[in-house]
Parts: C-alpha cells; sequence; structure tokens
C-alpha cells in the first residue's frame, strides 16, 4: 500500500496517535453488531453528510479515545436489499475518505474461505493481499490493472497480538464462484474470497489512506455445502466473530500511532 502523503494528517504520517477510524462494511446484520458494541449513534437523515439520494448510512461515536465513523452503503433503493459488492463499496469509501478524513480505514465483513488454504468457518482473518478475480482483460498492461493486486497495509503487531490468521483476499462481484473466477481466486493465491475488499483497498490507495481488512468466514468454497445456504446458515453467528475481531483490533488501535500497528 502506498505511504501517507506529506499532506496527510500527522497520524496518517505515522507520527501522532490515530484519532479517526472509519469501519466500512456492506451488510446491515455485519453493521449493527459494531454499532452496539461501541456505542455509535446513527447520524440523522436530514442531517447526513453524504449527497441526497444517496443511501449510505453514517453511525459514529467515540470509544477509547478514538473517534469511529461506521458506514454501510444503505439498501438498494429499488430492490431494499443490502448494497453488496465493488461499486457502492467504492462509491461509500470515496465520500468517506473525502468527507471524513480518517486516519485509518477497517474494512469488516464476511468472507467464502477455502480449506485446502487452511480456513475453517467462523475464523477470521487479516488480509496481507487483495486482487480482483472478475475483471479479466486479456491485453498486456491491462490485465494486471484488472486483476489490481496490492498488499494491504502492514500490522505486524496486530497480528503478533491478537492471533488472527494471515491471507490473501481475492474480491469480486459474486457470491457464487465460476470455473473462470476459480482460475483467478487460485492465480491470486488467495484463502478468502469476499464482495468487497479489493474495491476498498483501491480508493484507500488512491487517498494514501491506509486500510485494514478483517474477513470471517462464513462458508468454505471449496466444500461440499451450496455456498448460498451455508453463507446464510452461518451468517448470524460468524458475525458475532467478526464483531469481537473487530473490537480486538479497535483496543489494540487505541492510543497508537499507524507506525505501531
Ligand atoms: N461473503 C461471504 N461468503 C462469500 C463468498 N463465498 N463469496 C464472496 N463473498 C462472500
Amino acid at each position: 500500500m502506498a505511504p501517507p502523503s506529506s499532506e496527510e494528517p500527522a497520524a496518517a504520517s505515522g507520527a501522532g496517535a490515530i484519532s479517526k477510524v472509519l469501519v466500512v462494511i456492506a451488510m446491515q446484520t455485519e453493521a449493527l453488531p459494531l454499532v452496539t458494541r461501541f456505542q455509535l449513534v446513527e447520524a440523522a437523515a436530514d442531517d447526513s453528510i453524504f449527497p441526497k439520494g444517496a443511501p449510505w448510512t453514517r453511525y459514529h461515536g467515540d470509544y477509547k479515545g478514538l473517534h469511529i465513523d461506521l458506514v454501510w452503503p444503505g439498501k438498494d433503493p429499488v430492490l431494499g436489499v443490502d448494497s453488496v459488492g465493488t461499486v457502492s463499496a467504492a462509491l461509500v469509501t470515496y465520500a468517506s475518505i473525502q468527507l471524513l478524513k480518517p486516519d485509518l480505514i477497517i474494512n469488516a465483513g464476511t468472507a467464502g474461505g477455502f480449506k485446502a488454504r487452511g480456513a475453517g468457518i467462523g475464523d477470521v482473518f487479516l488480509a496481507s493481499d487483495v486482487a480482483f478475480h472478475d475483471r479479466r482483460i486479456p491485453i498486456p498492461v491491462f490485465d494486471s490493472y484488472g486483476i489490481g493486486a496490492r498488499k494491504t497495509f502492514e500490522t505486524p503487531n496486530i497480528v503478533k497480538e491478537l492471533n488472527l490468521k494471515v491471507g490473501k483476499l481475492s474480491t469480486g462481484d459474486s457470491l457464487d464462484m465460476s470455473p473462470h473466477d476459480e482460475t483467478a481466486i487460485l492465480s491470486n493465491e488467495a484463502t478468502v474470497k469476499d464482495m468487497e475488499g479489493a474495491a476498498v483497498a483501491y480508493v484507500a490507495d488512491l487517498f494514501s489512506t491506509p486500510a485494514i481488512f478483517v474477513k470471517a468466514v462464513t462458508d468454505i468454497v471449496d466444500g461440499e455445502k451450496p455456498t448460498a445456504e451455508e453463507f446464510l446458515q452461518n451468517l448470524i453467528s460468524v458475525t458475532m466473530a467478526l464483531d469481537q475481531a473487530v473490537m480486538q483490533v479497535v483496543d489494540f488501535i487505541s492510543g497508537k500511532c499507524i507506525s505501531d500497528l
């Protein structure tokens, strides 16, 4: 991930304590336990920082010396379901960086895991790398742009202290996995698969904002069960594991500088 530029706030250059954390979450079910945990309040719709018409929702509050903003892309205005996927994630991340100027982004959510690479249901991973698996552009250089592989912001002390699993994350706009996706995911050497991470990383990198990716496994992609069924079956219980891990990460961050992570 690109180093912070000299125009960033002190915390982003590693010089001062982190004060503003932005949590980006795709699903309401994943977001609400954290809203309760950190006692965040929802920003009133008539007082939103976001442009009129955007369904994006922000919860905010202070926790252990940090100001936490948790943003969720909201419900699709037509269909009423959570606005999952890369487009909504990139948009809400972009707007939040511009308007809130966070020192650090935590993209938290659920993911599919590969048992062949050591993932099990309920495991929580910190992503070391992210890449896309459904942006195939077979033209030199455009091919690498499509894959968009990048290292995430390194947090060796979080990994050591919290004993989280570490693995590569591959992102695409589908919950299931086509044969094309499978080939790309293998090539990305991914242990976990989600629908937002690489998009959030792209935007965070554009604006030199350190970002970390906390992903909890709801379904085993290389297992026997149909993905959608297994995902829905485990969503609530795994969200509890995600909530616990994000709290531990935020507790660790409290009072620290970016360079301490
Ligand atoms: N989120 C949870 N499970 C997933 C999967 N199998 N693929 C993409 N995103 C997910």
